[in-house]
């Protein structure tokens, strides 16, 4: 050990040596124990659990499924199969947000298990990525009724669901894929041919939205244009991997 580090590992135990006596002056004969981060009350929305005031943790994925339930805050409730949450990585860099579940995803309880998953699952691929690197969920968590288009009222009471996935799972990029997903997370109305390509800002997070992989299986001519998007998505997880 170089002759510097020995000085300061011996004034290190010194002052914790001094520490414990000081403690055992004050009558004070055990330590106090630090709280279990799990004692600490869950951050409000927007509180910062790391900053010296807020002595607070972020909610865990698991208890927001908990109060998610056997959920019946939308009409969708009464004929889903299963309520499909989201799955992959909790502490993904990576997350990519879809519309709703399908027949398929509706059947298993998994995002993206279908055809329109299958080709996700290529894109991935083709991205270096899997799934277990990833997180992925939906703006809506349970299947509309023939693939129809998510109702505004399904959305409003879904989408605080995942605004709450995304707090905990903090990631470094997201993606919306499809009209939805995108025009909800970012509160505009542009179309999803306007949005897509270009990077936005969901709470500081950078989110590129791109076409829906459902989409790329009507129209494969977009699979370039969704290729141009990820390869954004791949030097942005690569610059940030430098900081
Ligand atoms: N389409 C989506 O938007 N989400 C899924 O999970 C499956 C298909
Ligand atoms: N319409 C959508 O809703 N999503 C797409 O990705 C393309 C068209």
């Amino acid at each position: 050990m170089p002759d510097r580090l020995k000085i300061e590992v011996v004034e290190a135990l010194g002052s914790v040596r001094s520490q414990l006596e000081y403690l055992r002056d004050l009558g004070e004969e055990t330590l106090p124990r630090p709280a279990s981060i799990k004692d600490l009350p869950v951050c409000s929305p927007g509180q910062d659990p790391v900053s010296a005031a807020g002595h607070c943790r972020l909610e865990t994925l698991e208890e927001i499924r908990a109060e998610l339930g056997d959920c019946c805050r939308c009409g969708l409730g009464n004929s889903r199969n299963q309520l499909v949450f989201g799955a992959g990585n909790p502490v993904a860099r990576l997350v990519l947000v879809g519309e709703a579940p399908g027949r398929e995803e509706d059947r298993r309880g998994e995002p993206f298990v279908g055809e329109a998953g299958q080709l996700l699952d290529r894109i991935l691929l083709a991205m270096g990525l899997s799934r277990s690197d990833v997180y992925i969920c939906n703006l809506l968590k349970c299947r509309p009724p023939d693939n129809r288009d998510p109702l505004p009222e399904e959305i409003e009471a879904c989408e605080s669901f995942l605004i709450r996935q995304l707090a905990a799972i903090g990631p470094q990029v997201i993606i919306a894929m499809g009209r939805f997903a995108a025009q909800n997370l970012l509160r505009s109305k542009l179309p999803i041919g306007r949005l897509r390509g270009n990077w936005h800002s969901y709470q500081g997070i950078p989110l590129m939205p791109t076409f829906h992989p459902a989409y790329l299986l009507r129209n494969p001519s977009g699979k370039r244009d969704v290729w141009e998007d990820m390869k954004q998505v791949i030097q942005r997880l690569h610059s940030l991997e430098d900081v």
